[in-house]
C-alpha cells in the first residue's frame, strides 16, 4: 500500500506544466533529451513558423510572465463540502463553490478539463469602484483566507482598484489572464465563452483573449443595451456593454471557431413565420404548404458571370420565354433554374402570367431557428435586473451589479446543449444559476451549472455595503456576497418551481468552500524533528471531517463533485463507494489486525456487486492501521482479488 505524499499527483490539483510537456513530447519526441526540451531541435522541427523578432504584435504588460506561470502552478487547496448550506444535496448535480476563482479553476481541472460546454463570466469591469482581487504568487490560499477575513487579516484589506494606483490596467490584466487560460482548459472542443465587459477594458480583454484563446477563435462582440437613457453627467453617455464570444478550437472544416457552428439558433417567432403564406396559383395552392417568395434576379454586376446568367426561362402557363429585366440577371445557373421549374418551385403569380418568376421557400424547409443579431434586440436593462433581485430579496439595492435573467438565459440558450455543464466563475448574485434553471424549466433541458463566487465581505460600516450586510445579518449568515448568491439561488429555485409546477428538473445545488488542503504536508520543523515526525503520523489536519477528506480524494483523482456516493458499514467501519465503485474509500481511524480481513473481504464482495467498468482506486487512512500486519493483510487480500490500486493518506 503506497502512501500518498503531499507531492504526489493524487494530493495535488492538475499539474498543467507537466501536462503541457507531455503533449509537446507526444508531438515532438525528438526535441526531448533526458526529459528536458532541446530548443535547438524544436526550432528546427518548427521550420519557418517561429517568430523571433524582438518587436512583436500583441499585448504586453508588467507581470504577464508571472500571470502565465500563475495559471500553471498547481493549487494547494481543497473544496470542503457543506451539505447544510445546500439544497437537495443527495440528488443535485449543480455546484456552488465559494472561493477565489483562480484556485477553484485550478482545483476543477482534473475533474472537468474539456467537459464544460459554456462559460459565462461577468468580471469586475475595472471602473475604479470595483475591487480587483490581488493574487499572491507565493501562497494564494493563505492570501485568499486573509483577504476574505477567514483568518487573521494582519491588517490586509480589500481595496478597489483605482485609476490613481498607477497599475490600473495591469492589475486587471494580471487578475484576468491566468483565469482566462484556465477557463479555456475546461471548455469542450465545441465549447464557448461569453465575457461581459464595458468600454474600460474591452480593448485589453480582446487582446488578452486573442492570446488565451487564439484570435481565430473569436466569434463575435455582442452589444447589449443596458440602459434606456444615457447618463446625463457626460457629453456622450454609454448605454451599452460588450459581450465577447470566443470558442475553444478552430473547426477542422474551416478556419472558423468550432463554437460558431455549435452555437444555437433562436426559436422562430410568429412574426417571422407570418411571412410564409398560402398563395393562390392557377392550378390550386401548393400542397407543400406555406411559402415565402424570393427574388430570382440580381443586379447584373460585380463578380457574376453575367453572360451565363442571362438565359431564357419558359413560363409553363403562357409558354412565353422570359428573360431577366434590363440591368439584372438570374441568381441561379440555368441547370438550377430548370430543377426549380421541374420541382414546381417557381411562382408565376395568381393567374400564371408573371414575366419574372419568384422562388418558393417553404416554411417546412426554412431554417429551424433564427439568427441572433449582434446588437441584441429587446433585452431588459440593468434597472430590470435590479428589480428582479428586489422582488426575490424583498429589499432594494442589496446587490448593485446583477445582470437580467433574460439576458443570461439567451446566452445559455445560444451556447449550451440541453444537458451540458455550464460555468460562471464570477457569479455575483447568482443570476446565471437562475437563468439556467429557468431555461431548463422552459425547454426541458438538463443543463448543470457550476458557479464560483468569492465570499467578498460586505461591511455594515461602509455606506455602499450596509444594506447587503444588514440583509445577511437578518438571514443569520456571514456578511459576504457568496451568501447573497446562495440565498438568491434558493429563492429563485422556489420561484421557478412555482412558475413551472410540472417541472421535475434539478433546482438544487451542492455547496463547497475553498480551503487549504486537509492533508498535512511533510514540512519538518528543524528545531523539533521529533514533534514533526509525530505530526506526520496523522496526515489529516485536525478539525477536518471524514467528508472533507473524502471530497479532496475525489477531486484530486479527477472525479465529478456531483457524483453519487454510497456509504456502508463493513466490519464496523464506514466505507464509501464513489461513482458506483470507481473509488472506494475507508477513512476510519482504527483498523486492527483482526479487523483487516473481514474489512477486505467485505470490500471485495461489495466491489464485485457494483461491477464498475474501469479500474477501482482504494484509499485508507495510513494512521488507522495498528501495525504492519493489519496493513499487509488488507492489501494482500485486496490484491488477490484484482484490487491493486490501494493507497493510504
Ligand atoms: C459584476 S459581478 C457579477 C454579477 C453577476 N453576473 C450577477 O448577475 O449577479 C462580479 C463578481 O465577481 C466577484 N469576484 C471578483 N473577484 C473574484 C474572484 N477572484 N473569485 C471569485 N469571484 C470574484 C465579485 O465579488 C463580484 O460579485
Amino acid at each position: 500500500m503506497k502512501k500518498i505524499a503531499a507531492t504526489d499527483p493524487e494530493a495535488q490539483s492538475a499539474n498543467l506544466f507537466a501536462e503541457n510537456l507531455e503533449r509537446l513530447k507526444a508531438l515532438f519526441p525528438e526535441a526531448f533529451t533526458e526529459g528536458k526540451v532541446d530548443f535547438d531541435v524544436l526550432r528546427q522541427l518548427l521550420g519557418g513558423a517561429l517568430d523571433e523578432r524582438e518587436e512583436k504584435y500583441g499585448l504586453n504588460w508588467h507581470g504577464k510572465r508571472a500571470a502565465r506561470k500563475l495559471a500553471l502552478t498547481p493549487s494547494t487547496g481543497t473544496l470542503r463540502p457543506c451539505p447544510g448550506e445546500s439544497v437537495d444535496w443527495e440528488t443535485t448535480k449543480n455546484l456552488f463553490i465559494e472561493g477565489d476563482n483562480l484556485e477553484v479553476l485550478k482545483l476543477l481541472q482534473k475533474s472537468y478539463a474539456g467537459k464544460v460546454k459554456l462559460i459565462y463570466i461577468d468580471p469586475p469591469y475595472n471602473t475604479g469602484k470595483d475591487f480587483v482581487y490581488p493574487d499572491d504568487f507565493q501562497d494564494n490560499i493563505k492570501n485568499y483566507l486573509q483577504l476574505t477575513g477567514q483568518v487573521d487579516s494582519e491588517g490586509r484589506k480589500l481595496t478597489s482598484n483605482t485609476e490613481a494606483s498607477g497599475r490600473f490596467h495591469t492589475d486587471w490584466l494580471n487578475m484576468m489572464y491566468p483565469r482566462l487560460k484556465l477557463a479555456r482548459n475546461l471548455l469542450r472542443d465545441d465549447g464557448v465563452i461569453f465575457i461581459s465587459v464595458d468600454s474600460t477594458e474591452v480593448a485589453n480583454l480582446r487582446l488578452a483573449c486573442g492570446e488565451a484563446f487564439g484570435e481565430e477563435c473569436f466569434v463575435i462582440d455582442l452589444i447589449w443595451r443596458k440602459r434606456d437613457g444615457a447618463p446625463n453627467d457626460r457629453r456622450i453617455g454609454s448605454v451599452h456593454d460588450h459581450i465577447l464570444v470566443y470558442g475553444k478550437s478552430v473547426s477542422a472544416m474551416s478556419s472558423r471557431s468550432m463554437a460558431e457552428d455549435a452555437l444555437n439558433l433562436m426559436p422562430r417567432t410568429e412574426k417571422a413565420d407570418a411571412e410564409y403564406q398560402v398563395f393562390r396559383e392557377p392550378d390550386g395552392p401548393d400542397t407543400r404548404g406555406r411559402f415565402r417568395k424570393i427574388d430570382t434576379t440580381a443586379n447584373a454586376k460585380g463578380g457574376r458571370d453575367v453572360a451565363s446568367l442571362h438565359y431564357g426561362v419558359r413560363n409553363p402557363y403562357t409558354n412565353e420565354i422570359v428573360y431577366p429585366r434590363d440591368g439584372t440577371c438570374w441568381r441561379h445557373s440555368e441547370s438550377e433554374m430548370k430543377e426549380l421549374q421541374r420541382d414546381g418551385r417557381l411562382y408565376w403569380g395568381v393567374s400564371g402570367t408573371a414575366t419574372t418568376p419568384m422562388r418558393k421557400l417553404f416554411l417546412s424547409e426554412a431554417k429551424k431557428g433564427m439568427t441572433t443579431p449582434s446588437i441584441l434586440p429587446d433585452m431588459p436593462f440593468n434597472q430590470h435586473a435590479a428589480r428582479e433581485l428586489e422582488i426575490l430579496y424583498g429589499k432594494k439595492s442589496v446587490f448593485d451589479t446583477p445582470k437580467p435573467v433574460r439576458l443570461l438565459r439567451l446566452l445559455a440558450h445560444l451556447g449550451s446543449d440541453s444537458a451540458g455543464i455550464v460555468l460562471d466563475f464570477f457569479a455575483g448574485s447568482g443570476t446565471f444559476a437562475e437563468a439556467v434553471m429557468s431555461l431548463n424549466a422552459e425547454d426541458g433541458g438538463r443543463r448543470r451549472y457550476i458557479l464560483v463566487q468569492l465570499p467578498e465581505p460586505v461591511d455594515k460600516d461602509n455606506s455602499d455595503q450596509k444594506i447587503a450586510a444588514d440583509f445577511c445579518a437578518e438571514l443569520g449568515k456571514p456578511g459576504n456576497i457568496a451568501e447573497l448568491a446562495k440565498e438568491r439561488i434558493r429563492r429563485s429555485g422556489v420561484a421557478v418551481r412555482g412558475e413551472n409546477p410540472m417541472f421535475a428538473g434539478d433546482l438544487g445545488f451542492r455547496v463547497f468552500k475553498l480551503d487549504a488542503t486537509n492533508i498535512t504536508p511533510w514540512d519538518p520543523d528543524r528545531t523539533d524533528l521529533a514533534g514533526s515526525l509525530l505530526n506526520s503520523l496523522e496526515h489529516v489536519k485536525p478539525g477536518r471531517s471524514e467528508d472533507d477528506v473524502l471530497y479532496e480524494v475525489l477531486l484530486k483523482l479527477g472525479l465529478d463533485l456531483a457524483v453519487p456516493i454510497e456509504t456502508r458499514e463493513i466490519a464496523g467501519k464506514r466505507v464509501h463507494s464513489v461513482g458506483a465503485g470507481a473509488l472506494i474509500v475507508c477513512l476510519d481511524t482504527s483498523i486492527t489486525a483482526a479487523e483487516a480481513e473481514p474489512l477486505a473481504l467485505g470490500i471485495v464482495a461489495w466491489h464485485k456487486a457494483l461491477g464498475p467498468a474501469g479500474e477501482t482506486s482504494l484509499v485508507f487512512r495510513d494512521s488507522a492501521f495498528d501495525g504492519d500486519v493489519a496493513k499487509t493483510n488488507l492489501t494482500l487480500i485486496l490484491q488477490q482479488n484484482g484490487l491493486t490500486n490501494v493507497r493510504s493518506l
